[in-house]
């Protein structure tokens, strides 16, 4: 167990997540090392031998602790920008295991990555590609693509995070990817080494991956009439993670799947997976300020707000909140949890019953993936720390910004 109950206290690994509020302060996110590693584990572990790569979506959670410890254990990396690529370059991750995806790669990070020497890039439209040839032409380098195809499935998830619609801005038409390819194969310093899709994220069902990993090698089979031979197939990432009462899809169904889907074939298997493997592997501790009774609602005030965690105002996202000390026995009352933001829509968790007095700490859970990632300074507030828990140990993997770092590079006008 890695995140868990004892005598109604919660522990990170062996660490009491009372010890370490009050070592490090709140509001911190704090992960556990076991959790990260298990997940990722359970990727490699389901392929076996089977030639395959785990590349870890950076996005999910980029400090550089978490990549390091996935670079330690053979992962890959799926990235979006350049500030992606210099993070895992500084956890010493392997750069020849480094996918590119994205719509918006700049002159500048396409030159970057192609000095680094990455795997490959996932390239999302035609111009993109005329981009990626001219870059290489002029350093006389090849650069390795694959398409990002859009399967045209309905992932059935969050409509901002369901990408494989045609309506999404994301990847190139499924049909239009023979032409494109061909294209890609005749533009000088490009070799198309791979296919690539990824329909979504926090996906429930495993049928819509399965339609989209089948039109992938349906696609391979048909560019191989054309001569187009790739040599990897990517299958993006999405796996849901139960944040409520969700039925996650386990590493090793989704594994699983694709090894029937690849039965027959001996391209290499890439995955993109982010918050399958950090996901449920982190909580934020966060200290009630006030509670707040009234005649409709009652508020427990703390002291994290939708800077720190953005995901239940930005998608109404459930994140279960509860007290680091448990006690049944107590009455509990109704509350909705708010930061100290100036807008409604700065809260972390509506109509929860809770026991709680003021001073508490309070454990916001299921928030190692896009969590920290998608922090900001809204009403200048430093973000959090970090804290890697290794057994007994807590490591700060971040410390928490201070108000001098919010406007060091300002200046005021003369
Ligand atoms: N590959 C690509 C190309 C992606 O766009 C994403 C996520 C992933 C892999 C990783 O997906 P995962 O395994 O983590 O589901 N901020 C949203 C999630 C946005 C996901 C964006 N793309 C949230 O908080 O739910």
């Amino acid at each position: 167990m890695t995140i868990h109950r004892k005598s109604g206290e919660l522990y990170i690994e062996d660490k009491a997540a009372s010890d370490i509020a009050e070592e490090f302060g709140t509001p911190c996110y704090v992960y556990s090392r076991s959790s990260v590693e298990t997940n990722f584990n359970r990727f490699k572990n389901a392929f076996g031998e089977r030639k395959s790569l785990v590349c870890y979506a950076v996005k999910a959670n980029s400090n550089i602790a978490i990549i390091k410890i996935l670079a330690q254990l053979g992962s890959g990396f799926d990235i979006v920008s350049g500030g992606e690529l210099s993070r895992v370059l500084a956890a010493e991750g392997d750069p020849s295991k480094i996918v590119f995806s994205g719509v918006g790669k700049t002159h500048a990070e396409i030159k970057y990555a192609l000095q680094k020497k990455i795997k490959c890039f996932n390239v999302e439209s035609e111009s993109e590609l005329y981009r990626i040839s001219d870059i290489a032409k002029e350093m006389n380098i090849a650069a390795n693509i694959s398409l990002r195809v859009n399967p045209d499935v309905d992932a059935k998830t969050h409509p901002y995070i369901s990408t494989g619609l045609k309506e999404n801005k994301f990847g190139v038409d499924v049909n239009d990817a023979t032409r494109l390819y061909k294209v890609a194969a005749e533009l000088p310093n490009i070799v198309p080494t791979g296919i690539d899709c990824h329909i979504g994220s926090q996906l429930t069902d495993i049928a819509p991956m399965r339609d989209a990993a089948l039109k992938m090698v349906e696609l391979t089979d048909k560019l191989i009439t054309e001569n187009i031979v790739i040599d990897h197939i990517d299958f993006g990432g999405g796996l849901g993670i139960q944040y409520q009462n969700e039925t996650p899809i386990h590493q090793e169904l989704f594994v699983e799947m694709l090894l029937e889907v690849m039965s027959e074939r001996e391209q290499e298997i890439l995955v993109e997976p982010g918050r399958s493997i950090v996901g449920n592997s982190g909580v934020l501790l966060t200290k009630v300020e006030y509670l707040k009774h009234g005649s409709n609602k009652n508020f427990i005030v703390v002291d994290a707000a939708m800077n720190d965690l953005a995901r239940p105002s930005l998608y109404n996202a459930y994140h279960h909140i509860d007290s680091i000390r448990r006690d049944e026995n107590k009455p509990a009352k109704r509350y909705d949890i708010v930061g100290p933001i100036c807008e409604t829509g700065d809260f972390l968790g509506k109509d929860r019953d809770l026991y709680v007095n003021e001073g508490d700490i309070l454990a916001i859970h299921s928030v190692g993936a896009y969590g920290m990632t998608m922090s900001s300074n809204y009403n200048s507030r430093g973000r959090a720390s970090e804290i890697l828990i290794d057994d007994t140990h807590a490591h700060i993997i971040r410390k928490r910004e201070s108000v001098d770092e919010l406007f060091h590079n300002e200046r005021t006008a003369p």
